[in-house]
């Protein structure tokens, strides 16, 4: 196996178990390595490091694939798989529908597994993990034995990475599964569907925020997507609910997974910026409101936008929202995280003239594991909050 030296600065985080090396930090020059190849990352002074592979062509160079001085070949790759279907299974989660495998924080890099009942959506994100992709495939097949798995090399990942996104399928995949979280049903489309079909690590917080929702309150659903947050409200508590998103394919799901229910609800195709503005200007008001925008802060540079759009939306829905009633507001940028949350809700308030009681901190759900030793495996928040009683 080839050697490349990091700097001292990638040797400390690397011992501290972080997941990368940027391309400033590896002293070796990568003149001659291949887009994926597997190297030993080794100190100045030669002492072990990291095994992974390389992509001279991405800012982040260097992925880890293992921490232990070996080899790693197809029967690692199908361990780590082994392992990480083995944590969902002790997880009990209440669901037919999980991610099976988390990239980084499932330590394989790159990837991205979820299954939809019988049904399995494959991502994968790197040159380096598409290695692996027979194997990784076969270890599915032979684990699971789903009915059909959707592979697909995501878009502007693999872009990045300078080779061209692809679309394949192993058996036959149907046009929508159904899939049950918490008793409540959704239809996937995992051939159409933002992502690799639903949003599935905001489940624990759609059941959450239901919680706090009383018989009968009226429930704002903003970036509903297919329904989500919406449909725990109105099954669990026969809540009066209204769902905006701006796609209109993601809408008309919404309302199929409302029939599949058998409940009713409101649905609105509109920009949500706009929508709260005109809310504000009806005087019409909602017991809760939720906000679960994309991820406006893909890089870093975004931040400060970011940061605007996020008060933007918080300041207008404080406008519309009763004295007793509660804002759920989520990030799933890494760029914005849970104190950029906490300024932009005590901002906000400020504006509204209001003091704000944090009800709950929300994060990821299980199947989508946080590494404390990668920052960026944390990357969804969320506050859930209310109005203080001064
Ligand atoms: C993170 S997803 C929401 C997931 C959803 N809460 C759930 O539980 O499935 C973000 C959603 O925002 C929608 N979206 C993006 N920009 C929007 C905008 N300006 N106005 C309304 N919806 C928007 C996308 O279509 C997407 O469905």
């Amino acid at each position: 196996m080839r050697e490349i030296v990091v700097s001292k600065k990638a040797a400390k985080s690397l011992r501290e178990f972080f997941p990368w090396v940027y391309k400033s930090d590896i002293l070796t020059s990568l003149e001659g390595f291949g887009l994926g190849d597997i190297v030993r990352a080794v100190d100045e002074s030669g002492a072990f490091l990291a095994v992974g592979y390389i992509n001279p062509n991405s800012t982040i160079t260097l992925r880890v694939l293992s921490y232990k001085d070996e080899k790693v070949d197809d029967r690692h790759i199908h361990s780590k798989i082994l392992r990480a279907l083995a944590k969902r299974k002790r997880s009990g989660l209440d669901t037919n529908a999980c991610r099976l495998i988390h990239s980084e924080a499932d330590f394989l890099p790159g990837l991205i597994v979820d299954r939809y009942e019988d049904y399995l959506s494959v991502m994968f994100l790197t040159v380096g993990i598409l290695r692996f992709k027979e194997t990784i495939i076969d270890s599915l097949l032979n684990l699971i034995e789903p009915k059909g798995i959707y592979i697909q090399g995501e878009k502007s990942a693999l872009k990045k990475e300078g080779i061209e996104p692809f679309e394949e399928m192993v058996g036959q995949i149907p046009s929508k599964v159904v899939i049950e979280e918490h008793g409540i049903k959704f239809y996937v489309d995992i051939l159409n569907a933002q992502k690799t079909g639903f949003y599935l690590d905001q489940r624990k917080n759609r059941k959450i925020v239901s919680d706090y929702i009383k018989q009968k309150d009226k429930v704002l659903d903003c970036f509903s997507n297919t329904g989500g947050f919406g449909l725990y409200a109105k099954v669990r508590k026969n809540a009066d609910v209204r769902l905006v998103d701006i796609s209109k394919e993601a809408m008309e799901m919404a309302k199929e997974n409302f029939a599949l229910n058998e409940v009713t609800g409101e649905f609105v195709v509109a920009n949500v910026f706009d929508y709260l503005r005109e809310l504000r200007r009806s005087k019409e008001k909602f017991d809760c409101i939720i906000l679960d925008p994309p991820s406006f802060a893909k890089s870093k540079s975004k931040r400060s936008s970011a940061l605007k759009g996020f008060k933007d939306i918080t300041v207008n829905a404080m406008k519309i929202l009763e004295r007793e009633g509660h804002i759920a507001l989520f990030s799933c940028s890494h760029h914005i995280g849970m104190e950029d949350l906490k300024s932009v809700v005590k901002e906000a308030a400020k504006d509204n003239n209001k003091a704000v009681e944090i009800q709950e901190l929300l994060y990821q759900d299980i199947d989508h594991p946080y590494i404390l030793n990668n920052e960026y495996s944390l990357y969804l928040k969320g506050l859930l909050f209310k109005f203080a009683d001064l």
